[in-house]
């Protein structure tokens, strides 16, 4: 197929801006907002490591247990910090000379896949988030947002992730929305890059 998934579109443009990135001047520090079953954090990892680092979240002690025995399996567990801490509270947690540094941020929205369908992301503490993390973001950094409507309050937080993205100013930042239009319910991946 041409046209890319949401998922691999998301890695494909996290993994441009990060070969871009010289790891040399500065260790590539990123984040995982919705760690879930680890596999974001996993591909975070592998590009940033040796020097670099991954800060992830989740607010479920499972989402940290799964990632934590694959990124042990990796042998990458050293370049990975996670807490169990909602993602609007990343500021508590990373430290503040770090702020204006966030080379990459995923957020993978709606519930932990084979998890509990009623432990969403939610449009309140997921706009929290952006809303900081727009500050904290490196010049050239890349967030990426993977939107899914199929489950309750879906479609209510895409909305508010699209109008919060919308209304980032131009001079600042550059906002995409991809969105495959002919199957009902297919995730959207929006992708904002700070300038
Ligand atoms: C779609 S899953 C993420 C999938 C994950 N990227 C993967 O590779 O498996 C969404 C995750 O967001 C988590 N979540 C919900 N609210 C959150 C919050 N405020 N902060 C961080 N994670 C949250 C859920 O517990 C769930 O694990």
């Amino acid at each position: 197929m041409l046209i890319p998934s949401t998922l691999a579109s998301a890695r494909h443009y996290i993994t441009s801006h990060l070969k871009q990135v010289d790891p040399a001047h500065d260790p590539v520090v990123v984040m995982d907002a919705t760690i879930g079953n680890g596999h974001d954090t996993l591909f975070l990892a592998e590009i940033v490591h040796p020097q670099g680092k991954v800060y992830g979240f989740d607010i479920q002690p499972e989402a940290i247990s799964t990632t934590t025995k694959r990124l042990e399996q990796a042998n990458l567990l050293d370049v990975v910090e996670l807490h169990l801490l909602g993602h609007e509270r990343f500021d508590e947690v990373i430290p503040a000379d770090l702020c204006g540094k966030l080379e990459a941020v995923m957020f993978n929205l709606g519930y932990l896949p084979h998890g509990n369908p009623s432990i969403i992301t939610r449009p309140d503490t997921t706009i929290t988030a952006l809303d900081k993390l727009s500050e904290w973001l490196a010049p050239g950094g890349v967030i990426t947002l993977a939107l899914y409507t199929g489950h309750p309050g879906g479609q209510e937080e895409a909305d508010a992730v699209v109008k919060w993205a919308s209304s980032l100013p131009a001079k600042s930042f550059q906002v995409m929305w991809q969105q495959i239009l002919n199957r009902h319910h297919a995730p959207s991946l929006v992708v904002v890059e700070k300038r």
